[in-house]
């Protein structure tokens, strides 16, 4: 038997008797005459002692023997500690050793393995084994575990059932690049990963499932960010016989249970936004609302006294920033600098002071009287101690560099709280959207997607001006979920492959065995995905997914801990009959 109890167990209650332990080596302090060991599991810590009075010689030695992050097994009995640690649910007692076994010896780790380490980023990743030992890491994956418990046990009751889907299946376009692979058995062809199981999902509507859901792997070769991962896992689901409406009402059940887990408080529904409204108001899809900011558009407010720049802008928008008017000129003109960098591509930044003493200023005085200054912070409702930043420009263009301003404002103010929570909806998402490079209309959600019915007559006259049945859900500034009401019928989904590019035979080819099972009956249904790791991560606090996933990749796709990808054998090539013939 390796142990009795494990780490985190033993307390006052379990005095004097005598239990077995096993563990990894935390620390060791060693005094000579008296020997201390912290001993580590999944559970917690406990304190080992040794000493020239009560232990054997032979034991002392076996015990300086002993390194960090030796596997032991040891078998004692519970003491009162003499100088206790309140910090840990074991921290009144200590186990007098009466046995020890060196089950594994370790080598000296490349970095320490307490909560807080010595080893940066590219060293744990590579020994990722020995940061899941650290409780940061370890905690986190044990709270995904427990969020995907609540969510197979919240759809569970709601009637889904979980069902596996393929993984070597064709491509399923949701905007990104296949990961592929090749097949042995079928020479020059390839399977793509899943990017989501989409059409398998409706497949199933049409076999009658009627309620699915699978916590699945999905892979997208694309850039990584910090909420990205070219592997990482959806909630997926799909109903069938329903409206947007008893969609996004189951799912918002689901998030508000696990918000209600979290947070120990009720959430009211969740409010909904139009893209069109959260585009205007926050010049973004996903926008963050646990703070203020919003966009107030003052073309009619600056039009008309000579500024050049915003007399010809299409639109002029500015956020109102509470409490900054003491932001210096170095201050300011290292937030111009910023949003002029390329990633960001504003023209400028326009400063509006409202300050502490009530003198209004700001860097178009040239232009804009006291009078002019004070009807715009009017608009804005600014209180003295205020700062406007206003920017001005093509509307698509300007909105989302505002947005990054409003964001990045967000950061360094402090007011994206971890443990603050405001979801929200975002419906009514254009059906397609052009792209310039490509001179041709890409799904804005995917191709499986209905348009709203009132707008059906614009596929013919405007299709780019067509809405969609699609809604995102968002936390936090975060897009941790979407989905759509779908297609059901040939001729519509026909119709969009049409609008989207695809020839007949194309169509026919990528996707012929979905419209041949929308000949056998196809009953209407919708569905949407969560992004697992995304959701996890912000309801622990967090916006980089990487820490919530076991062994993640780094940002160049590499999982540098097996060394993938890597080159294969010539023989492995060959059995595929590929001949690798790569331009360096
Ligand atoms: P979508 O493409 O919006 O929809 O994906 C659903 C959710 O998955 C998450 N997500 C990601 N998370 C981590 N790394 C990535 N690379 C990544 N890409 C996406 C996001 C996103 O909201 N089949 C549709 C869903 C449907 O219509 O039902 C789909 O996949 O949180």
């Amino acid at each position: 038997m390796f142990r009795t109890h494990t780490n985190g167990e033993l307390t006052l209650k379990n005095l004097n008797e005598k239990v077995t332990l096993s563990g990894w080596v935390q620390t060791i302090r060693n005094k000579g005459f008296m020997i201390w060991i912290d001993l580590r599991d999944r559970y917690g810590i406990t304190q080992l002692v040794l000493d020239e009075e009560r232990t054997s010689k032979e034991l002392l030695e076996t015990a300086k023997k002993l390194g960090r992050e030796f596997v032991i097994k040891m078998e004692g009995t519970v003491i009162e500690r003499t100088s206790k640690n309140p910090k840990i649910p074991t921290g009144d007692i200590e186990i007098l050793v009466e046995k020890l076994t060196i089950l594994n010896e370790s080598q000296l780790p490349p970095f320490t393995i307490e909560d807080e380490t010595d080893g940066g980023e590219e060293l744990r990743m590579k020994y990722r084994y020995l940061d899941i030992r650290r409780n940061p890491v370890k905690d986190k994956l044990i709270f995904r575990h427990k969020m995907a418990q609540k969510v197979r046990n919240y759809l569970s009751e709601q009637g889904f059932i979980e069902v596996e889907t393929p993984v070597l299946i064709k491509s399923t376009p949701e905007g990104a690049r296949d990961f592929v692979v090749p097949s042995r058995m079928n020479p020059g062809q390839f399977y793509a990963l899943p990017q989501s199981p989409q059409t398998f999902k409706q497949l199933l509507m049409v076999g009658g499932m009627d309620r699915y859901f699978q916590i699945v792997k999905c892979f997208r070769d694309e850039d990584l960010r910090a909420d990205r991962q070219p592997e990482f896992t959806q909630i997926d689901c799909e109903m069938a016989f329903v409206e947007q409406e008893d969609i996004m009402n189951v799912f918002e059940g689901m998030t508000k249970v696990l918000l209600k887990d979290i947070t120990g408080k009720d959430f009211p529904d969740f409010p909904r936004l139009t893209f069109a409204e959260a585009m205007q108001k926050y010049g973004n899809d996903k926008p963050d609302i646990r703070f203020g900011m919003e966009f107030h558009e003052l073309n009619e407010l600056t039009k008309g006294k000579n500024f050049k720049i915003f007399d010809d802008a299409e639109l002029v928008v500015g956020i109102n920033v509470e409490g900054i008017a003491d932001y210096t000129r170095k201050q300011i003109d290292e937030l111009a600098d910023w949003v002029k960098r390329p990633q960001i591509g504003a023209a400028g930044l326009i400063w509006i002071k409202f300050q502490n003493d009530g003198v209004v200023t700001s860097s178009v005085n040239k232009f804009y009287s006291e009078e002019d200054l004070k009807k715009i912070i009017e608009e804005f409702g600014s209180k003295a101690g205020d700062l406007i930043f206003i920017m001005s420009g093509k509307a698509d263009k300007v909105r989302p560099q505002l947005s990054a301003l409003r964001m990045e404002l967000g950061n360094r103010l402090g007011l994206r709280k971890g443990n603050e929570f405001a979801p929200l909806w975002v419906v009514d998402f254009p059906l397609l959207e052009f792209d310039e490079e490509s001179g041709r209309y890409h799904a804005m959600h995917h191709p499986f997607t209905s348009p709203k019915t009132e707008d059906f007559a614009l596929l013919e006259s405007d299709p780019g001006k067509a809405r969609a049945n699609a809604y995102d859900l968002v936390l936090n500034g975060n897009e941790i979920g979407g989905g759509s009401i779908r297609i059901f019928n040939r001729d519509l989904q026909s119709k969009m492959f049409d609008l989207l590019g695809f020839s007949k035979e194309e169509a026919e080819a990528q996707f012929g065995f979905l419209m041949n099972a929308f000949k056998f009956g196809a009953p209407p249904h919708g569905g949407l995905a969560f992004g697992f790791d995304r959701l996890v991560a912000i309801l622990d606090g967090n916006e980089v997914i990487r820490d919530y996933i076991a062994f993640p990749k780094n940002n160049s796709g590499r999982d540098v801990m097996i060394d993938a990808p890597a080159p294969i054998h010539p023989d492995q090539l060959a059995e595929l009959e590929l001949k690798l013939d790569l331009k360096s």
